[in-house]
């Protein structure tokens, strides 16, 4: 099969098309024709060197895929050969074939394309990890969403807001402020011209957000603190930022505050399968009454990846950046 390789860490133009062989199917995997993958920042990540595939996983980078399902045990599972999935994987989804775990396969939604469906996985299963079930955003709580018109930050402001809570978003200029607003958010913050914290406490009526899904880290910590209501939690998913933080760990004690953070790739396929029921269960449904819809903002095929990594490193994109495959 055709496939994208890392040939050495380095800048986008590592990235080369490669004959390899088909992936061998583990047992619970299935094997999938992919028509489309989806670009993510922590491709780039580990196409720089800094990223590595956990033990076991294909060094070919891709995170998500959509395609069809052209060979595995499908004893037991919702599937027959031929049906048309989207599923997260650990590796390998810049490529003709891609094997994912069962459990890490779903329908594509009624109504979306293959391009479409191969833009949900990673950052459908990253929010709802971390926002839904680790920072417990409750109904007719707040969400502050760093970089709101990243691949993540699209898919948290539309779901947050799609469930009916106010949303707050950050992003890096006023017309990537205006896209977090059309898509759901109550207010856009140009984080390079206005103090993000000030916005949400004054919004908020002195009161500040309940969950903060954040993507920084560094010196937004402490500042996140700040516009954080008693009770409220923060979900740090990277560190863009830097990795060192100081805390008024005071505050942390006296308004009973939360700080978490998590890595998605190196779960357990069973944590991952029942990540896809929630999403099945919720978040497809909303997609198919057309309440969420992917925003794909350009797609290249197989053999310019590299051109869409350095689209998502100029970071102009707003929503996903795509690979068609077939
Ligand atoms: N922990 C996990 O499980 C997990 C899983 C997937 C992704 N991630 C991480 O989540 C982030 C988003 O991933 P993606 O694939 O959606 O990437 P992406 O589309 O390239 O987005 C990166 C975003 O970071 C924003 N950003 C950078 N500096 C910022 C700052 N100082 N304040 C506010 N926003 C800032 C950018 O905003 P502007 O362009 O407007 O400046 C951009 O929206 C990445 O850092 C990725 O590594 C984590």
């Amino acid at each position: 099969m055709r496939a994208v390789v890392i040939t050495e860490p380095g800048p986008a133009d590592v990235l080369q098309i490669a004959e390899r062989a088909a992936p061998q199917l583990k047992a619970g995997e299935l094997l999938i024709k992919v028509h489309a993958a989806g670009i993510n920042r922590p491709d780039v990540l580990q196409r720089l060197g800094k990223y590595a595939p956990p033990a076991g996983a294909s060094d070919l980078p891709g995170l998500e895929v959509a395609g069809e399902i052209v060979d595995g045990d499908l004893a037991g599972t919702p599937f027959k050969l031929g049906d048309l999935v989207c599923a997260l994987v650990q590796g390998g989804g810049y490529a003709e074939y891609c094997a994912a775990p069962v459990g890490q396969c779903l329908p594509l939604p009624k109504g979306l394309t293959a391009l479409e469906g191969a833009s949900l996985p990673e950052n459908f299963f990253t929010v709802w990890s971390n926002v839904f079930d680790r920072c417990a955003l409750a109904d007719g709580e707040t969400l502050l969403v760093q970089g709101g018109t990243s691949g993540i930050g699209v898919a948290a402001i539309q779901l947050a807001a799609a469930l009916g809570h106010r949303v707050f978003a950050t992003a890096g200029s006023d017309d990537k402020a205006r896209a977090c607003e059309a898509l759901g958010a109550e207010r856009g913050i140009n984080y390079r011209t206005e103090d993000f914290a000030a916005v949400v406490k004054q919004l908020t009526g002195g009161r500040g957000v309940d969950v903060i899904l954040d993507m920084v880290g560094g010196d937004y910590l402490p500042r996140e603190i700040d516009c954080l209501a008693d009770d409220g939690r923060i979900g740090v998913i990277a560190v863009q930022g830097g990795i060192k933080a100081t805390l008024d760990v005071g505050q942390l004690l006296r308004r009973r505050l939360t700080v978490t953070g998590s890595t998605l790739r190196p779960r357990s396929v069973a944590f991952k399968a029942a990540i896809a029921a929630h999403l099945q269960a919720t978040v497809w449904p909303l997609i198919e009454a057309g309440k969420i819809k992917p925003v794909i903002y350009k797609t290249f095929p197989l053999d310019q990846a590299n051109q869409a990594h350095a689209l998502m490193e100029s970071s102009t994109h707003v929503g996903k950046i795509m690979l068609q495959v077939a």
